[in-house]
């Protein structure tokens, strides 16, 4: 329940401290689309948390002396006066529930390991890192929080940040949204997958191709927005649920071939849920297309198990046994890479979720 996570404890020992995390951002499988008032998602995603495509926030806090602003933000050393402003909508959005950080004065320090608009979610990653920064002021001052209360938590208020953060601090694999499929699934956080998963999907490769480097020209928070409204919307719903537990089976069963088709085809449902919204959009460019044909002429040319998920944008994440890893460093070279804006690729792979450091 929301009132679970409402502080209610002292707020007076509040001294100065430290905190820095580093947590992943994450690519979801079963993609977040649409959600309701409060950072409520229409259907229930999975994903997993990269290992190498991180950001890393550190939290220096001291008591607020007066009525000024309660934070100041850097990201790599400089001010950033877009952040700031979704920031103050954040902690206005978590106040209820981390009252103690109005009484703080904070400097938040924030970097990414990986390049900007590059298909790679950095709301998530840094809204997981920021909230469990945010976590450790608190367990400093009420010491008994349990650690599933701190992540459970700590996945809630990101989730206020950005929806798929909250996913983000958790690693591995992670389902957030209500769904009868698996039991301790909630609206509010995301859950680490609950089931076991077959041994073949321990260590999958995401490989990022930047088809296009430019800032999309729709923010996913305005696609998800249009889904309220959307004609397709409850067959989308429905979609999302049957996908959800063709993948389960899957990722239980060990069946690739069968991850390969959900993967693909939620993506394109991503993307035909944009070109069938009102307004409609486009975020895939012509050279989006001509990939992934390639890449399905490949997959059963060379009998592999390369396939590919996007998000709200152009650029591909291709996703494959590490096992490949030295063949798809070839097919990308030789293939694909004429057709990416940025010839650096981002290679990454599956990993274990956020660490304090
Ligand atoms: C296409 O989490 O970025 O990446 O909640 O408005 O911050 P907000 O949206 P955001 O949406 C992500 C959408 C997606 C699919 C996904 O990650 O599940």
């Amino acid at each position: 329940m929301v009132n679970d996570f409402i502080y209610n404890s002292n707020l007076n020992q509040i001294s100065e401290g430290v905190s820095t995390w580093k947590s992943p951002s994450n690519i979801a499988l079963i993609k977040y689309w649409g959600k309701k008032p409060n950072q409520i998602p229409l259907n229930s995603s999975l994903s997993f948390t990269l290992n190498s495509c991180y950001s890393q926030t550190k939290v220096s806090y001291q008591k607020r002396k007066n009525n000024n602003k309660n934070f100041f933000f850097l990201f790599k050393g400089k001010s950033k006066p877009s952040f700031e402003n979704k920031l103050s909508e954040f902690f206005k959005r978590i106040e209820k529930y981390c009252p103690y950080l109005f009484q703080l004065e904070l400097k938040i320090e924030s970097s990414n390991s990986f390049p900007h608009s590059s298909g790679i979610a950095s709301s998530a990653s840094s809204y997981s890192a920021l909230s469990l920064c945010i976590m450790d002021i608190e367990k400093k001052l009420n010491p008994s929080l349990s650690d599933s209360f701190f992540f459970q938590k700590a996945s809630f208020i990101s989730r206020l940040g950005s929806g798929s953060a909250c996913r983000s601090t958790i690693g591995f694999f992670s389902i957030w949204g209500k769904t009868k499929l698996y039991k301790e699934s909630s609206d509010l956080y995301a859950v680490k997958y609950p089931n076991n998963i077959h041994e073949i999907f321990n260590n999958i490769c995401d490989t990022v191709l930047i088809v296009d480097k430019g800032k999309k020209e729709i923010s996913s928070t305005i696609g998800h927005k249009l889904m309220e409204e959307h004609a397709y919307s409850k067959d989308r719903l429905v979609q999302a649920e049957i996908n959800l537990e063709k993948l389960k089976n899957a990722l239980e069963k060990g069946d690739y071939d069968l991850f390969i088709k959900v993967v693909e085809l939620e993506a394109l449902s991503l993307h035909a849920m944009m070109m069938t919204s009102d307004p409609y959009f486009i975020l895939i460019k012509p050279n989006t297309l001509l990939i992934i044909n390639l890449i399905w002429n490949y997959r059963k040319e060379k009998n592999s198990k390369i396939c590919f998920t996007l998000d709200a944008g152009a650029n591909i994440h291709l996703l494959y046994p590490k096992k490949e890893f030295n063949l798809v460093q070839e097919f990308i070279k030789n293939d694909l890479a004429q057709f990416c804006e940025s010839k650096q690729f981002i290679n990454d792979s599956i990993g274990n979720g956020p660490f304090k450091l």
